[in-house]
């Protein structure tokens, strides 16, 4: 996207802070929220952890409440989520009959759950104040995370995102939406292959896994006529 794209696009798109999440998820707005497990996810991170005999560990930035999250659980792998909207965290554990302890700390505001008997955790927070020291994170898997925060946001979210990877070590696999349609400013936000460069390039190693054309998908399940919509697979590793 060239300058003056970015510059409208900034200008044009929703504020997608809390209160707006809040709204989708209290009248069950929630489109977002795939019923089977994503497929990008499945290729390249639960196909590869299905055969790892060290129990491996997933964060879901963003989590909402996923069923990429279950599908790792059901292989005996380690879940971490982090999700703001306290309907969305309960429909998680309510809907996979997950039994769970949950903490809450009033004066910071945030809650714990945390799965009984499976290795699932979740924090319900806003994910700009999360501050947590967490196990070291062998995979992150960012659907509908990065491209759902406000642009103002971004270096933000990857501050925190950077400071939760360990260095050659954890795979950040970041699924970004990029299009160009004066007429949609998103959900999602459009990210452009240079944003990621710009934001995580000094830092990180990137590579452009996959790009698929997802137009007629889009636009048949939001309802929506965009003249094209791609998905941007991006693997990101601190260096
Ligand atoms: C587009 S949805 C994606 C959810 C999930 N990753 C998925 O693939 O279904 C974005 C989610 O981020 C949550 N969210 C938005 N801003 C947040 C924040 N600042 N902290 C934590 N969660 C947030 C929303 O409530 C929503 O569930």
């Amino acid at each position: 996207m060239n300058e003056t794209n970015k510059e409208q696009h900034q200008r044009s798109a929703k504020n997608t802070d809390i209160t707006y999440w809040n709204e989708l998820w209290l009248n069950s707005k929630i489109g977002f929220n795939r019923l089977s497990v994503n497929k990008h996810f499945k290729k390249h991170i639960l196909s590869k952890i299905i055969s790892k005999d060290q129990q491996q560990c997933v964060l879901f930035p963003l989590s909402g409440k996923t069923v990429d999250m279950k599908a790792v659980l059901d292989i005996n792998h380690q879940v971490i989520g982090i999700e703001y909207i306290q309907l969305g965290v309960e429909a998680f554990f309510e809907e996979n009959n997950i039994e769970h302890d949950i903490t809450n700390d009033e004066h910071n505001k945030y809650s714990i759950y945390k799965g009984i008997n499976r290795p699932v955790t979740i924090y319900c927070m806003d994910f700009f104040t999360f501050d947590q020291s967490l196990p070291t994170i062998d995979w992150i898997w960012d659907r509908g995370g990065f491209v759902a925060i406000n642009i103002s946001e971004r270096k933000q979210y990857r501050d925190i995102l950077s400071r939760l990877m360990t260095p050659g070590h954890t795979q950040l696999y970041l699924l970004a939406n990029y299009y160009k349609d004066s007429s949609f400013s998103g959900p999602p936000h459009c990210v452009s292959d240079d944003d990621i460069i710009h934001l995580f390039g000094s830092t990180c190693s990137i590579e452009l896994i996959e790009v698929l054309n997802t137009t007629a998908e889009f636009n048949l399940h939001y309802n929506q006529k965009l003249r094209f919509m791609e998905e941007h697979l991006h693997l990101i590793i601190r260096k």
